[in-house]
């Protein structure tokens, strides 16, 4: 008698809700409620005044993008909304609530996460461990429980790690998920961020600088993973030099300009915007921020 083959464990738990916190809500980007709400937030470095009382609202379900030249303090604004750095003023909130991002962990459990744009990865440990230390943030066994092995943390490591296997497939990397991090290539370790990120089911991904270092066909998987990611439910913040990649994934773009924001609105708002010209001019950019059609 034939059988009828078997689900393999992955496939269960990525029948079971792969990103199941904001699923299918289908969001409308206008009448959407707020993920983020920022306001008034400064931080200074020295002499120096990385950011200047930005304000930005990130709209549930959205793919938002914040570009701007080099220095501009893009990644100073993940910083401070991780937990990295501490803002010299500003207000915070999260889903509606008031939120403080002080400590790195808090903010994970609060429900943001983030990539970096010089990768930080556990280089010596194996892909899927990487994956698998995110999920920590979210498990309540504990340090004793780990200790002394109880029923409920092996349990619980069980569906850890076949969640991290089942995030390896999703971001397309699960054939190297026994092998070290350092051994994966650029792109790779990009994305195992990515799966990392996710690992602890936040309600915004913060990805700084994704396609840096892919070639143009991994951009076009990042592109789509992207997609994939908010067709899930989830809301992206999208800090990245590639204009014609940002253009194309976002409705609604943030630009900084030493430390001040210049413009916001849709790409080809932004692209005609003068202050956003001329400040790709002062950079020697201005030639990828205007050519480049939505
Ligand atoms: N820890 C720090 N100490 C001192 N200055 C800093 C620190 N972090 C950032 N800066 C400065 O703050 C400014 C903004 O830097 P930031 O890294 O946020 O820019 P960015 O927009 O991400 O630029 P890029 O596109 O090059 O990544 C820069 O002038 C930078 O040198
Ligand atoms: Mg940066």
């Amino acid at each position: 008698m034939m059988h009828s083959p078997a689900r393999t464990p992955v496939q269960t738990v990525k029948a079971a809700h792969m990103l199941d916190r904001e699923k299918n809500l289908n969001l409308n980007e206008d009448t959407a409620p707020l993920v983020l709400s920022v306001e008034g937030v400064s931080k200074r470095f020295g002499g120096l005044q990385a950011l200047k009382d930005i304000n930005l609202n990130i709209t549930q379900g959205s793919i938002h993008g914040l570009i701007g030249p080099n220095g501009a303090g893009k990644t100073t604004f993940f910083n401070i909304i991780t937990g990295l750095y501490a803002a010299d003023a500003g207000e915070f909130r999260l889903l509606g609530k008031p939120y403080k991002p002080s400590q790195v962990h808090e903010v994970a459990r609060a429900g943001i996460a983030r990539t970096f744009q010089n990768i930080r990865l556990f280089k010596e440990m194996s892909v899927l461990e990487n994956v698998m230390v995110a999920r920590h943030v979210r498990t309540h066994s504990g340090l004793l429980g780990a200790i002394f092995r109880t029923a409920s943390f092996a349990k619980e490591e069980h569906e850890i790690r076949l969640r991290a296997f089942a995030l390896l497939d999703y971001v397309g990397i699960e054939r190297f998920a026994g092998v070290k991090a350092k051994t994966l290539s650029y792109g790779d370790q990009r994305r195992l961020e990515i799966a990392r990120a996710l690992a602890t089911d936040p309600h915004l991904l913060a990805l700084d600088e994704p396609a840096a270092g892919m070639n143009a066909t991994e951009k076009v998987e990042l592109k789509n993973l992207i997609e994939q990611i908010q067709r899930d439910g989830k809301t992206v913040l999208l800090i990245e030099h590639d204009v014609k990649l940002v253009m194309g994934l976002c409705k609604t773009l943030t630009v900084l300009d030493y430390g001040t924001k210049i413009a916001e609105g849709t790409p080809s708002e932004v692209q005609r915007n003068e202050r956003v010209i001329e400040a790709y001019l002062g950079s020697g950019a201005a030639h990828s921020i205007t050519t480049t059609t939505s």
